[in-house]
């Protein structure tokens, strides 16, 4: 039986009905799931009730888990799901990132060379209000760019590091262990890349990690990714989704950038996220390398 989906909101988001994310997939719904993914790059599923395992194993089915560097991050039963959450223990100690605080527009993990671009996120807990999340499609925007604009990209390599990122993180989130610094030096990707699927192109962006462009100087190469991220999130571009318990969101990296609006720091959030290594043949997947001191330059 085909899936059954709809759009949301006339936005690029879509909607999948009548799944039971805690079973087993059969193969028949599994493939479908992956193609899917491949021309749609958010996908909401609501009502869900998952152990972490069920996570873990739906998400396992569109690639392997990637265990991120952020390993105080990780839960302590099933250590491929992620806890982003403002949450302590009995200690005062977090049990998980990203606290309470407004994230900028970013893709995660571009600071890897081989970025796992697929993420699932499911809503445990939520606030009141805020902690909204937003995606923004950077197919449409690669589209819409003016042409002046696409010539200004088309071949460039932008310089993506995790320091950067750190610097906009709260209070314990700046700091990572010595292992963690050693498994993210700054690393460059294309800033435009061809979907293998569908042929459209996209731009790979992520503004809390990019620190230039190689071979422009810094002046040149900011004011140009100024430019390029506000065009880029225009709303006509955005979907923003209101979180109830138990959704699921699952995004494509290789092709959108999120956002997080902050929340009351007093006011209760949990979220479950898992980091999927997608394939090659239905992703755009950049294919990063280390930067060198001239393109930091
Ligand atoms: C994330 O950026 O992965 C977390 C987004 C959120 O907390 O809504």
């Amino acid at each position: 039986m085909p899936l059954e989906t709809r759009p949301i909101e006339n936005s690029f988001a879509r909607e999948l009905l009548g799944l039971r994310l805690w079973e087993p997939l059969d193969d028949v719904t599994a493939d479908q799931l992956r193609e899917l993914w491949a021309h749609h790059p958010v996908l909401v599923v609501r009502r869900q009730a998952l152990s972490e395992r069920e996570l873990a194993d739906f998400s396992a089915v569109f690639g392997p888990l990637e265990r991120v560097v952020r390993t105080e991050w990780a839960s302590a039963v099933v250590p491929e799901v992620g806890l982003i959450s403002n949450l302590k223990d009995g200690q005062a100690k977090p049990i998980g990132g990203l606290g309470d605080g407004e994230l900028q527009w970013h893709s995660d993990q571009s600071h890897m060379t081989n970025p796992a671009t697929g993420a699932a996120l499911y809503a445990v807990e939520l606030p009141p209000e805020g902690g909204t999340t937003s995606w923004v499609d950077l197919s449409a925007a690669y589209t819409g760019l003016p042409d002046r604009l696409k010539r200004l990209v088309e071949g460039k390599h932008a310089v993506f590091s995790y320091v950067k990122r750190l610097a906009g993180y709260q209070g314990v989130d700046r700091v990572i262990s010595a292992e963690a610094q050693r498994k993210t030096p700054p690393v460059l990707h294309p800033l435009v890349h061809a979907h293998p699927v569908t042929g459209r192109k996209a731009l790979y962006l992520d503004s809390t990690t990019t620190v230039g462009i190689e071979g422009m100087d810094a002046a040149s190469g900011s004011a140009l990714l100024d430019e390029i991220y506000s065009f880029a999130t225009r709303s006509e571009f955005v979907y923003r989704h209101d979180w109830q318990v138990g959704d699921v969101v699952m995004w494509d990296n290789g092709s959108t950038m999120h956002r997080r609006e902050p929340f009351d720091p007093t006011a209760r959030r949990l979220m479950k996220r898992t980091t999927i290594f997608l394939s090659r043949e239905r992703h755009i997947v950049p294919d990063g390398c280390l930067a060198t001191e001239q393109a930091m330059a």
